[in-house]
């Protein structure tokens, strides 16, 4: 009598959790319901930089909308659930262990800014659950184990990239450099920048300090001045960087300002107008120098949202979720374990920022442009290769 409640108990339990899991698609190991495979994405859609999140997650979602309207992935839908972390330290620890416990998510698409996909990163590995940052540059994000991935470029060669171009193109002898300390890609990226320079035959002549989102530069920036430097170098994200051009001008200070691909935002000429002009940053991706992917890219894009052109964390978020559909359809299955190894020997993907192969860091190997700012514009410049 007893064994027979007892057994009538689990069985009910264990209907009620079937039940559960088609309603909420929630099921760990099948990666979703019968007829759905749910994809985390984390993104900074406000707050403080608003511009990477909404761009990225655009070019995530046209990516999922052109796999479903194709049949989708295994037979099933992709259904993409997407969490603001508003741009704050420490949400995005919360959305994503919202993603995976509780919506189930077999993979994690996300960040752009490193500190917080630095966050995210650990919690993924410990659940076994593949993450994919579009954009994060860090070394450290993929250094965090063997479930997380990148789809770009990393920053000691990003560094080495501005040291020689402010070397090369620049001619410049003497640079300071200007860093946020707030964020793990400031700092790594002034670090690498500073090696390559020094190797290339320049001298550091100031380096100093601020904290991202702080608003008067102008004590440093006068500092930076009296050490006579030709250029600064400026590896921060753009609200900070039209800012520091915006003062650097105030004060005199009229040497080309230079960073990284955190600068690429359309709030940096809108903010930073004609302080801006002619200064120059690296980044992931031009539209203007499209190969045939890239330039249907950049039309679909543009008639999906409203005629806007895409930036590089569009293509980007784009290529994350094609390159995760690749390897879900390779391995046959959405097994994070089965996912994981599928990623890991992904070679020569046709992506719309320039081809993917992952190497054993699980980072992409791939060129990098320099744009110029003018006219209110990003313009062209070069294209180095690795
Ligand atoms: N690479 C930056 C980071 O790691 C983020 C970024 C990517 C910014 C692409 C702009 C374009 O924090």
């Amino acid at each position: 009598m007893r064994k027979s409640t007892f057994l009538k108990g689990t069985f009910t339990l264990a209907a009620l959790a079937l039940t559960l899991g088609a309603f909420t698609g929630c099921d760990k190991n099948g990666g979703g319901s019968a007829t759905e495979i749910i994809v985390g994405e984390f993104a900074s859609l406000t707050g403080k930089e608003a511009t990477f999140g909404g761009s990225s997650h655009e070019g995530t979602l046209l990516a999922i909308e052109e796999l479903n309207a194709a049949g989708g992935v295994l037979g099933k839908k992709i259904k993409l659930i997407t969490e603001d972390n508003q741009s704050k330290a420490g949400e995005s620890a919360t959305v994503v262990n919202k993603l995976i416990s509780k919506n189930g998510a077999v993979a994690i698409l996300g960040e752009v800014a490193s500190s917080r996909s630095l966050e995210a990163a650990p919690i993924c590995q410990s659940n076994g659950v593949p993450m994919i940052s579009p954009s994060s540059t860090n070394p450290k994000v993929t250094e965090t184990g063997n479930f997380i991935f990148r789809v770009c470029f990393i920053d000691p060669f990003q560094g080495t990239v501005m040291a020689n171009f402010a070397t090369k193109t620049l001619k410049a002898k003497k640079v300071a450099v200007f860093t946020d300390v707030k964020s793990d890609y400031s700092k790594g990226l002034a670090k690498y920048f500073k090696e390559g320079f020094t190797k290339a035959g320049g001298q550091i002549v100031s380096e100093l300090d601020f904290n991202g989102g702080d608003k008067d530069f102008k004590g440093q920036l006068t500092t930076i001045k009296a050490a006579n430097p030709d250029g600064v170098f400026v590896p921060g994200y753009y609200t900070d960087a039209a800012l520091i051009c915006i003062q650097a001008k105030e004060i005199g200070l009229n040497v080309p300002l230079f960073g990284g691909d955190g600068w690429e935002s359309d709030t940096l000429t809108k903010l930073g107008k004609e302080a801006v002009e002619g200064n120059y940053f690296s980044t992931h991706y031009a539209p203007d120098v499209a190969t045939d992917l890239s330039k249907k890219f950049v039309a679909d894009y543009k008639k999906r949202f409203n005629g806007k052109l895409p930036d590089a964390m569009a293509a980007l978020g784009y290529d994350s979720a094609m390159i995760l559909a690749d390897a879900m359809k390779r391995a046959g299955t959405t097994d994070g374990a089965k996912v994981r190894d599928a990623l890991a020997v992904t070679k020569d993907f046709p992506a719309v920022a320039g081809n993917i192969t992952i190497n054993e860091k699980r980072d992409a190997v791939k060129a990098a442009v320099i744009l110029k700012i003018e006219g209110g514009k990003f313009k062209f410049v070069e294209t180095v290769n690795p």
